[in-house]
This record gives structure tokens, C-alpha cells and sequence, in this order.
């Protein structure tokens, strides 16, 4: 096996069923591109890679993959890639892997169970998975002509494996076919089945990036955490302290008692941060007793229980902050109190709405304003 397994990439396809607007095998999953990670499964088995670019993306290829492989520009079917890949193989190569990019997470024990098959004698190895659906074949006009026993089919993958020289007579023998066994099986050799692995689906729609990304990382699903969160404060006794409210100052208005700027809107959102990555509340994060957050602004506490959360690993999705009181009015600042806040929160998405209380309760009685703020974190 040393130094003698050369792997053929096809990597020449559109793309077209993934619609991204750029060849598939460039489609970039996570860090690499689809074909380098094909690349990087296949390097520590094979000492030589030939890599099928479409025309015209050949420099684009080179450029992601380095010097570790050769590039080639592949044809117009994939069998004529394989054809024009495998007459660039030098001859001291005895064994030829066969793997569409496409199927970029095959893992790298697969490839060597393939090769370790073709050490042992057989000529032609192909990896297979057992079939969930049953199948029928089908005639022109869509009616069933036939169900073959479902326990004898198999789903096949690649890498497929070969001697160069069987593989090289099966491709002078045929023309096209989707993949290298069966121009083999035609020959009359017999090919071997080894158990395949899921993670050498092929990436063919959209809905396979996901899944590829799934088995690149299985806990990466998001998570979802919502907070809320609440605050009141009553009008000050000083008719010179000024309202600060959702991060603006309203120069008509009476301020807001308070140990810090008495800003209620601001205040929920951060309790709804917090609750939202469960690190507590303000009173927990932000004490009366802490002489740093008297007179501490709204803007200020939101921009520190961002980077709390930011720290416990979430990123905000949106906060929503509704105002109870009689006045201000808000709609007529409502953009201006959105952005001020966004913008303590480093442009997180925000919604600010008021309502009054029908003349009920502190609020409704003009004594104070309260707030009430939800908050979805999403983990970063
Ligand atoms: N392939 C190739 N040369 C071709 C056609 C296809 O090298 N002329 C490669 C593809 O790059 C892919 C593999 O063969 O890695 C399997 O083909 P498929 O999954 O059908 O990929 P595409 O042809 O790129 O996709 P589509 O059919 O959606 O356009
Ligand atoms: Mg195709």
C-alpha cells in the first residue's frame, strides 16, 4: 500500500441541483471548500491526488488546494473526467481510489477500507449502504413494471477502489456511466462490497449542506434562550432631574428615582439579557451597593450585560421592550429610542412600543413608569 494508491477527484460538475453560482465542489462548508475537504480525507491514503476542475476554474482549484495535488480540467460527463484523471496517473501507481467531491465527508477509515480490500486480492472494491426506501422500477408512462427485493440493493458510495489496470481497461472498454463499478461489472470482474458510512453522503441539495454540517459538528445545533424582564421606578420629588428613558434624554419630562439614571426600558432589556443566558438578574450583576453603577446610564448597563452574555456564548437575536405610562408619548421618538438602543447593544435588532393603563394602578395614577422587556439569545 505504501506509495502506491494515487485517488482520482471528480470535481468538474455545475453544481446545478445545489444552485449556489459556483461550482459545487468550491461550495464552502464551514472553513474549506467541499473539494479540499475531500482532499484533506483522501491526502493520508493516497501519495497521489488528481483533482477534475471544470474548465475555465482550473487557477480557482489551484489556488484552494496547493501544490499537494494535481489539477486537471475534467470533461463534459463525469466519466470522461475519470477517463482524462486516471491517463494522468503515473504507472508506479498499482491501486486507483475513485471519489466524487460531492461526497466530501467520507472519512478517511473508509478510504482504507477500500484500499486494504485491493492489498488483499480483489480488484474492485466499492463502499454500499443498506436502502431504507423500497424501490421500483418504473416505465415511461410512470407505471410499475417491477420491485426487486429490497434485501439484495444497495446505495453506493465513493471512494470506490480499483487496480489501475482494471479500472484503465473498464474505462477503454465503455463509455458513460454514473459510476466506476459498473463499467468494471461489464468487464465480467467481479467487484467486492465493503459496509459503507453515512458521512460519505453525497452533497447534492441545499438540505445536504445542513446535514454535512451536522456531522462536521453534532452539537452544533443552536440554541435558542429567551429572558424577560421587568422594571418601575416612580417620578422624582426633584423637579430639575431630567427623564431618562430607552436610552434618550427627554428634556421635558420629570427624571425617574433611581439608583442609577432610573432608565426602566433599558433596565428590563437587561434583565431580559440576563435571564435570557441565565446569569441572573440586574441586582445580581449590577448591585445597588456597587458605587461604579451610580448614575450609571442605561447605555452603559446594556452594553455591560452584553458583553455578560456575549461572554457566556450568545449572541442577541432580538429584544423587545414595551413602556407602560402615561407619558412620554413615544411613538413620535420610537426610531430614535430603537437606534439609541441598537446601538448600546452593539446593532442588535429591537422593538419599542408603549402602552398606558387605562388610568390604573402607579402608572396609570402618573406616579412612575414601569417596563417590560423579552430578550432571544441564539449561542453562538
Ligand atoms: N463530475 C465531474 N465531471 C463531470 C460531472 C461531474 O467530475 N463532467 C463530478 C462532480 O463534480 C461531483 C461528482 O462528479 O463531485 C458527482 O456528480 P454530481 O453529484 O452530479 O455533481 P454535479 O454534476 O456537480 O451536480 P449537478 O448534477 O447537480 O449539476
Ligand atoms: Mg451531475
Amino acid at each position: 500500500m505504501i506509495n502506491k494508491t494515487a485517488a482520482i477527484i471528480a470535481a468538474a460538475g455545475a453544481g446545478n441541483r445545489l444552485g449556489a453560482n459556483l461550482p459545487k465542489a468550491l461550495v464552502k462548508l464551514l472553513d474549506k471548500t467541499l473539494v479540499e475537504h475531500a482532499v484533506a480525507n483522501l491526502a493520508p491514503i493516497a501519495q497521489h491526488i488528481v483533482v477534475t476542475a471544470p474548465s475555465g476554474f482550473e487557477d480557482e482549484f489551484k489556488k484552494v488546494l496547493g501544490d499537494q495535488v494535481t489539477v486537471i480540467t475534467g470533461g463534459v460527463l463525469r466519466s470522461d473526467s475519470i477517463r482524462i484523471a486516471l491517463a494522468s496517473i503515473p504507472n508506479q501507481y498499482e491501486y486507483v481510489l475513485v471519489h466524487d467531491a460531492a461526497r466530501s465527508l467520507a472519512p478517511t477509515a473508509l478510504a482504507k477500507s477500500v484500499i486494504d480490500q485491493l492489498v488483499n486480492g480483489e480488484q474492485a472494491v466499492v463502499p454500499v449502504l443498506d436502502l431504507v426506501d423500497t424501490i421500483k422500477e418504473v416505465d415511461a408512462s410512470g407505471y410499475v413494471r417491477n420491485t426487486p427485493d429490497r434485501s439484495s440493493l444497495r446505495a453506493v458510495q465513493t471512494p470506490q477502489g480499483f487496480t489501475k489496470s482494471v479500472l484503465e481497461r473498464a474505462h477503454q472498454a465503455s463509455d458513460d456511466a454514473t459510476d466506476d463499478a459498473a463499467l468494471v461489472e461489464a468487464l465480467g470482474v467481479k467487484v467486492k462490497t465493503i459496509a459503507g458510512d453515512e458521512r460519505a453522503l453525497k452533497i447534492t441539495n441545499k438540505s445536504d449542506l445542513s446535514r454535512a454540517l451536522e456531522i462536521l459538528h453534532p452539537d452544533s445545533k443552536v440554541k435558542l434562550r429567551v429572558g424577560i424582564g421587568t422594571d418601575a421606578h416612580a417620578f422624582s420629588t426633584d423637579k430639575n432631574r431630567k427623564l431618562s428613558l430607552a436610552c434618550l434624554t427627554w428634556s421635558d419630562e420629570i427624571g425617574l428615582d433611581g439608583h442609577s439614571d432610573g432608565d426602566v426600558a433599558s433596565h428590563a432589556i437587561c434583565d431580559a439579557l440576563l435571564a435570557a443566558a441565565n446569569l441572573g438578574d440586574l441586582g445580581s450583576n449590577f448591585g445597588v451597593a456597587d458605587a461604579k453603577y451610580a448614575g450609571a446610564s442605561g447605555a452603559q448597563m446594556l452594553a455591560e450585560s452584553l458583553a455578560k452574555v456575549k461572554a457566556a456564548g450568545f449572541n442577541i437575536e432580538n429584544v423587545s421592550v414595551q413602556i407602560v405610562g402615561n407619558r412620554p408619548k413615544i411613538a413620535p421618538r420610537r426610531a430614535e429610542a430603537i437606534a439609541a438602543i441598537s446601538a448600546a447593544l452593539s446593532g442588535a435588532a429591537v422593538s419599542v412600543s408603549a402602552t398606558s393603563t387605562d388610568g390604573l394602578g402607579f402608572t396609570g395614577e402618573g406616579k412612575g413608569l414601569s417596563a417590560i422587556a423579552t430578550a432571544l439569545l441564539v449561542s453562538a
